[in-house]
């Protein structure tokens, strides 16, 4: 490698800028700290005449990503546009196929090609990172790669979408509806111009697809784990969960259970005082279950322009030091495609329904839940809160004695097919976490 590592950077927008006036008002510390000595030698985005926070016009201008990844004076890539396709897919194979060392801040990009990536980084002998691409600034990656390596990872669970968190803090700490915490959430920046992927779980999906692969030697695939977004969770059930001793938080879950993993993305019941109850607005955390080191948890800002850019700062000193590590920690011969989970195991959930204001409503509901093998711990009845325009319809919140998701599954079923409730049932799994 050359004593001065040649960088290029596609993706100039947020998290782009951010790297260039980072890599420049640190310098000289990265040079004193890491013998670490730069150049960017390209830059390209879209439109080369945009106003940018950073002096564009002081960098070789290049109209093309691609042309960057051909320049035979370059050695380092940096992936900052987004999306598993197009463009940051052709650059990723572009600059590997060319020897470069390749960084990247797209989780998307990882999770769909970790496979392709995984055999042709290591036929190549070429550097991927991607500690961006995982919580933002909390540096997960790097301890899942190199800071647990002879420990067991037994399972790993979290919080890893700032704005999914900022938007069920709102509701819950401010008794916002859910459109105007997500409103919000758009004005402040946290929450992109669609915020499908946020609110419907895939972009969570697609970060413990990573972490999954990290601890359990599996290709990433968002199609192995349950997902579910917080779209129909309400403000009700946030004040309901708060009287039980619980927040409500979009969790991402990976458990090795007798053999198989257990991969989980919903929102869940989490205890006000833990470890995930306590984690407020953008922040994320993540916790590892190891055999050595019991459990570790990691917490810090989730997304955003200085947490993410000190995490591309990271893969940057990494590659300029020859560190080299197979993508997913083992072998591209040594992982498994992954599987889907139809383990089954026994939890607490939350039920939330509007029943019919009627006699002999409640005593039908339990006994659909009983004939499902579902007992209620915990039940809580209030007259005069109604759904907007139907009066006659009331809420009804249980916290279930442990039970399988089939049940739950077959529950809901039956119970969608009566006139005793209106709107689905919810269902929410309650974690035990007393971390
Ligand atoms: N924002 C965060 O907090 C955050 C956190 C963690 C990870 N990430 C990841 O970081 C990456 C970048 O995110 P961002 O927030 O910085 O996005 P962004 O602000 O939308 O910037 C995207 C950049 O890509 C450029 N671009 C788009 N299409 C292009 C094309 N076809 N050819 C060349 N350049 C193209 C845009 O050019 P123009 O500027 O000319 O329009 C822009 O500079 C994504 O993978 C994202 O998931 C972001």
């Amino acid at each position: 490698m050359n004593d001065v590592v040649k960088i290029g950077i596609a993706g100039l927008g947020t998290i782009g800028s951010g790297v260039i006036k980072s890599l420049l008002r640190n310098q000289s510390d990265l040079e004193k700290k890491y013998k670490f000595k730069f150049e960017i030698s390209g830059i390209s985005a879209s439109s080369k005449n945009k106003e940018r926070s950073f002096n564009a016009s002081s960098f070789v201008w290049f109209d093309s990503p691609i042309d960057l990844a051909r320049d035979s004076n370059i050695d380092l890539i940096i992936e900052l546009i987004g999306g598993d396709s197009g463009i940051a897919y052709d650059l990723a194979i572009e600059a590997i196929k060319n020897k470069k060392g390749f960084i990247t801040a797209n989780k998307a990009l990882i999770s769909s090609h970790g496979k392709e990536l995984s055999r042709l980084s290591e036929e190549n002998n070429s550097f991927i990172g991607y500690e961006a691409a995982v919580a933002g600034g909390i540096p997960i990656i790097k301890t899942l790669r190199s800071g647990l390596v002879l420990d067991q990872i037994k399972g790993v669970y979290g919080i890893l979408n700032g704005t999914s968190n900022f938007i069920l803090s709102k509701m819950s700490e401010e008794n916002k509806s859910f459109e105007d915490a997500l409103s919000e959430a758009q004005i402040l920046g946290y929450a992109e111009a669609d915020p499908s992927f946020d609110i419907n779980g895939l972009d969570v999906a697609h970060k413990l697809s990573i972490i999954n692969s990290l601890c359990f030697a599996e290709f990433p695939s968002i199609e192995s784990i349950n997902v579910k977004g917080i779209e129909a969770i309400l403000t009700l059930d946030h004040k309901y969960a708060k009287e039980l001793g619980y927040n409500i938080k979009l969790t991402a879950s990976s458990f090795s259970d007798g053999g198989s993993l257990r991969k989980e993305v919903s929102p869940t019941l989490v205890e006000m005082g833990s470890s995930l109850g306590r984690v407020s607005g953008v922040s994320n955390v993540v916790c590892i279950n190891t055999d050595y080191n019991g459990t570790i948890i990691l917490e810090g800002e989730g997304a955003g322009e200085g947490p993410t850019s000190t995490s591309v700062l990271s893969d940057i000193v990494d590659y300029s030091s020859n560190n080299k590590q197979y993508l997913f920690n083992k072998k591209f011969a040594d992982l498994l495609d992954s599987k889907c989970n139809n383990s089954v195991i026994d939890r607490c959930y939350y039920l939330r329904v509007f029943l019919v204001d009627q006699k002999g409503a409640m005593s039908n509901l339990t006994s659909i839940l009983g004939k499902n093998g579902i007992s209620i711990d915990q039940v809580i009845q209030r007259g005069g809160v109604h759904l907007k325009d139907e009066k006659n319809f009331t809420p009804v919140i249980m916290i279930t004695h442990p039970i399988d998701s089939e049940s739950i599954d077959s529950a809901f079923a039956e119970l969608i097919n009566t006139d005793l409730i209106s709107m689905d049932p919810i269902f929410l799994p309650v974690l035990k976490d007393n971390l």
